[in-house]
């Protein structure tokens, strides 16, 4: 693996073997010194050129925690304020000879164009609609974490899965591990032949009791110039999940950002069904191993005979 563009790149040995490799990484994350040499002397470039706090600050605390040189750059407040172009931006920055540069975007397929412009591998941090691969693996950590392999699980994703690149990858990557996945939302937020993708497709939260988790998503207002829904009350009243919604073995996880009250219950957020904060806790342990494994250990599957490969002593 050169670069991670897309759920598409993986297969499920690899995604196992990531999974293994960011568990090394959640235990390093336990000790007192919790730095690794594996990128001294590797520089790691993030750009975001859309809003982030989770992916932005998790990729930099990865990328800082392998001892690696990190330079962050955020379009807003940067010379692309200015008028200059991507492909200008990358130049620029490929002058301090990045091992990889971690990129959020708003147009699909952004960072597969910078994959082929520099030596630099490439890591999709989200462009528009398209793919957010590192958010998918770390959903089935956090999931493993908690209740093991994915396989034969019921995982519904619920809401504005048009406007979803969390969606896209995920539907890809919990199918790829065995799950059996539904996604339900109003009409005017659900893709055209979005069940081509291997899911079921619902119109109603009727059936959600059969989920083991149920996986929401927010109304993406930024990517929408009309309105998909009558009103956010109207939206909230027929699919907001909150816990007279849920029996009490459901579990519910959610990218982030939430609107409290809209597409989720204050209640689900502050209970021990709610997933959130061990999604964001793996999202550093995932985004170690990615990093890891695209730089340091050159791609290969990582797992062997006695287990993962060691990822050294403390920095
Ligand atoms: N889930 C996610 O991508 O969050 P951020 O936009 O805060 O990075």
């Amino acid at each position: 693996m050169k670069h991670l563009l897309s759920i598409d790149d993986l297969d499920p040995e690899q995604i196992e073997g990531l999974l293994d490799r960011a568990e090394s990484f959640a235990e390093v994350s336990k000790r007192d010194i919790k730095k690794v040499p594996a990128l001294r002397g590797r520089t790691v470039v993030t750009l975001f050129y859309e809003a982030s706090t989770r992916t932005s600050s998790s990729f930099e605390l990865a990328a800082k925690r392998l001892s690696a040189d990190v330079v962050s750059v955020k379009a807003s407040g940067s010379s692309v304020e200015k008028g200059e172009s991507l492909k200008d931006t990358v130049e620029t920055l490929s002058a301090y000879d990045p091992a990889a540069i971690v990129i959020r975007h708003p147009q699909a397929g952004a960072a597969q164009m910078l994959s082929q412009w520099v030596d630099a591998a490439v890591v999709n941090a989200g462009d528009g609609m398209h793919q957010h691969p590192s958010q998918a693996l770390l959903d089935l950590f956090a999931l493993r974490q908690r209740i093991g392999s994915a396989e034969g699980r019921k995982i519904w994703i619920v809401g504005d899965v048009l406007h979803s690149r969390v969606a896209r990858s995920n539907i890809q990557a919990f199918s790829m591990m065995g799950a059996e996945v539904t996604v339900a939302g109003p009409p005017t937020l659900m893709p055209r032949g979005i069940e081509a993708s291997g899911c079921e497709v619902r119109h109603s939260l009727d059936g959600i009791e059969e989920a083991d988790v149920v996986y929401l998503l927010r109304m993406q207002n930024e990517r929408m110039d009309e309105s998909f829904v009558p009103s956010i009350r109207e939206y909230a009243r027929l699919f907001q999940v909150n816990s007279r919604r849920l029996g009490p073995r459901q579990l519910v996880m959610h990218p982030g950002p939430v609107n409290r009250g809209v597409e989720i219950g204050g209640d689900v957020i502050d209970s021990d069904r709610c997933l959130i904060a061990d999604q964001v806790a793996s999202g550093l342990a995932v985004r170690m191993a990615i990093l890891f494994e695209l730089l340091a250990h050159g791609g290969e599957t990582n797992t062997t005979s006695e287990g993962p490969v060691p990822i050294g002593e403390p920095a």
